[in-house]
């Protein structure tokens, strides 16, 4: 498993100045609600699509960290971290050239929650289109607004073909919650595609979770003003 791996060798040779990079913190008190697929999907978008990317997995049952040790792809690096270390390894990210950082996070911890959207640009928040989940979707869209960071929620594993997504963003815009325009529906190639250490986007290229993913990624770079791709010379 990482602990704190690549982030400090990227420094060997770059010059980069980091100051573009952007934090997303993917947060949700619910378990299972999608934080993990999210942040494995967003950061290969961004790893694809030549952006220096790591994901900080906060959560001790270290989900993101499994699927980054079976990950055959260099990028996004994955790196295990304690909350408390989390100005230090955003810090040492910065320095060494990251571009992007996803925030991994654990379900009912608040204190983990609340200091990663302190640090982000943008927090999204996975959400089940269920009643259950969109009950408790409450006391995470409270920590945000505790941190005054911009919060999305992203329905998630919504069933295609149904009008049950567009109810819910319908009802959390009601309530004063702010909804992604794009959402993820309930498909085998997000489940499937980790298995191995991938993502949709590369289990099943040109599918439609991969075609879902790459618009919330374009939409989430509109958000932090990040560049959907690097510059060339992050390319070669
Ligand atoms: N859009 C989707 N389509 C199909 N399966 C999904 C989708 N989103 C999540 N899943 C599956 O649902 C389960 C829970 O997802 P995930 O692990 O990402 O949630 P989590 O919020 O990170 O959970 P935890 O709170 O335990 O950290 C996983 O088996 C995952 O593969
Ligand atoms: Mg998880």
């Amino acid at each position: 498993m990482w602990t704190c791996g690549h982030i400090l060798v990227w420094s060997c040779g770059r010059v980069d100045t980091g100051q573009g990079m952007k934090t997303i913190a993917i947060i949700s008190q619910k378990g299972g609600a999608g934080k993990t697929t999210l942040a494995v999907h967003l950061a290969t978008a961004a790893a694809l699509s030549g952006l220096t990317t790591a994901i900080i997995d906060l959560d001790p049952q270290g989900t993101a960290a499994s699927w980054g040790d079976r990950r055959r792809a260099g990028e996004p690096e994955v790196i295990s971290g304690q909350a408390a270390r989390l100005p230090t390894l955003i810090e040492a990210a910065q320095a060494n050239g990251a571009d992007c950082i996803i925030l991994d996070t654990a379900p009912n911890a608040d204190q983990t929650a609340l200091r990663a959207a302190s640090v982000a640009d943008l927090v999204l928040i996975p959400c089940r289109a269920a009643m259950f989940d969109l009950e408790a979707i409450k006391t995470t869209l409270t920590l945000a607004q505790i941190a005054h960071k911009p919060a999305y929620v992203v329905l998630n594993a919504v069933p295609p073909r149904s009008g049950i997504g567009r109810e819910a963003a319908e009802g959390l815009t009601r309530q004063g919650a702010q909804v992604a325009p794009v959402m993820l529906s309930q498909r085998v190639a997000f489940a499937h595609g980790v298995i191995d250490g991938r993502t949709a986007q590369e289990f099943e290229p040109g599918g439609k979770a991969a075609e879902e993913i790459a618009e919330l990624y374009r939409w989430a770079c509109g958000r932090v003003d990040m560049p959907a791709s690097a510059p060339a010379r992050k390319v070669a």
